[in-house]
């Protein structure tokens, strides 16, 4: 389902990368082997159950029935993916062209007040529920943010509040599991052999992607049938990231050709940023959105300091089919009248591959056939799977992240200064 074209590498070899790759997948993969207690997500797509399926999509539809708008509070791995999904799958403007869905906010992620009491003076006016993500419970952003839509859901459903807040967690651990439990609140377990940015397709993804009305299953699919027929394009990839990285590609640009994927790359950059910068090593994860980004960073992607390389994101087919009008402007381009965006931006994508590999930046190219949800799931897949093997093979642990724990340690000895 994804084309892989590494035409655009074609002068680094990836001998003796390839090898270790392949016997990276494996270990990775092992379900009973050093990663066994991460791994998890490996053989989810296959193993995810039919009643976990029903019951996701049976809560969202309660949670349609009751609310105009949802709140949904993570961070990191506890929401990006579901926010790229519905990003990828409607657009960036979803609160916009939604039908018979609700309004949905994502929150819990930052410590933004403008940004919370924006969001809490839209919805009192509004039937809402919340629906908080957390897998440790403990996260400083989602706890608090978590602490105010309760104090607003209480405030103005009282005792109903409960039945209004839903809840993502750890089955035994963590504040959020005790106040589900001692609350009474519809909650869902994220597996515990799962970590957040690998948990997309537990409900941690999959709950707030069927409250939007995205096709659940068709994601799991897609997702499987990459499990099933694309581990060597997988192995493939994670060889040549690192052979590049080995010849000093130190960055890789993740380039998207459609505005769909924005937060599709900041998952993205999540993911493999998470899961490789570790010991003093790791290819430094960027995404760009282009053409736009071309106004911006395109010069030193073509004259810069030669230490990146490009994955491109491209679909054979648009969703949506615009001509350029005939137009009396004279701006030089009365030649476009008549021609599709899709085969304009498909011109360019080639453009900058040509103008970009000829200025020493090597690009790998995927493809999918469309933006559907069997091709998001796929791509997940993917790239949970390539990241693993590179990481693996980067000699790091590509499912802990010991570094973002720093920061938090901080907070309390700081924040004494401040009160
Ligand atoms: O990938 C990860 O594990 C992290 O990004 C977490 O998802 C993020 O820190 C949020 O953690 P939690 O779900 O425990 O609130």
């Amino acid at each position: 389902m994804i084309k892989t074209d590494f035409s655009g590498v074609d002068g680094f070899s990836i001998f003796p990368q390839f090898e270790n790759a392949e016997s990276a997948c494996r270990t990775v993969t092992d379900p009973g082997g050093i990663y066994a207690e991460y791994n998890g997500w490996a053989d989810l797509p296959d193993t995810i159950s039919e009643n976990l399926l029903t019951e996701i999509t049976n809560t969202a539809k309660e949670i349609n029935s009751q609310s105009k708008v949802v709140v949904i509070l993570g961070a990191g791995g506890s929401y990006l993916g579901a926010k790229a999904a519905i990003d990828f799958l409607y657009s960036p403007n979803y609160n916009l062209i939604r039908k018979n869905t609700p309004i949905i906010f994502f929150a819990g992620d930052n410590l933004s007040a403008e940004y919370l009491q924006q969001i809490m003076h839209f919805v009192i006016s509004k039937d809402f529920s919340v629906l908080a993500i957390s897998k440790s419970g403990r996260t400083l952003e989602t706890s608090v943010a978590f602490r105010t839509f309760q104090s607003l859901l209480k405030a103005k459903y009282g005792t109903g509040a409960a039945a209004r807040t839903y809840i993502i967690t750890d089955r035994n651990r963590g504040a959020f599991r005790k106040y589900a439990d001692e609350n009474g609140c519809t909650s869902f377990e994220v597996p515990e052999n799962i970590g957040g940015r690998y948990s997309v397709l537990t409900p941690v993804g999959l709950l707030p992607m069927a409250i939007s009305g995205i096709d659940i299953r068709e994601v799991v699919a897609g997702a499987s049938d990459e499990r099933k027929n694309g581990h060597d394009r997988a192995v493939q990839y994670a060889a040549y990231r690192q052979a590049l990285y080995s010849v000093g590609k130190k960055m890789e640009f993740l380039c998207a050709f459609e505005h769909n994927c924005r937060c599709f790359g900041e998952w993205w950059r999540q993911l493999f940023a998470e899961s490789e910068g570790k010991n003093g090593q790791g290819i430094f994860p960027v995404f760009c959105d282009y053409t736009s980004d071309m106004h911006s960073i395109g010069q030193y992607i073509q004259e810069g300091e030669r230490s990146m390389f490009e994955t491109f994101l491209c679909f054979e087919e648009g969703r949506a089919h615009l001509l350029v009008p005939e137009c009396d402007i004279d701006d030089g381009y009365d030649r476009l009248a008549g021609i599709d965006f899709n085969i304009m931006n498909r011109a360019v994508a080639d453009g900058i591959a040509d103008a970009h590999i000829s200025g020493q930046v090597p690009v790998i190219q995927l493809t999918l056939p469309c933006i559907s949800p069997r091709s998001l799931g796929a791509l997940f897949y993917f790239f949970e799977l390539s990241c693993g093997i590179s990481a693996h093979m980067a000699g790091v642990n590509p499912f802990d992240q010991p570094g973002v724990e720093a920061y938090k340690k901080n907070f309390f000895p700081f924040l004494e200064k401040l009160i």
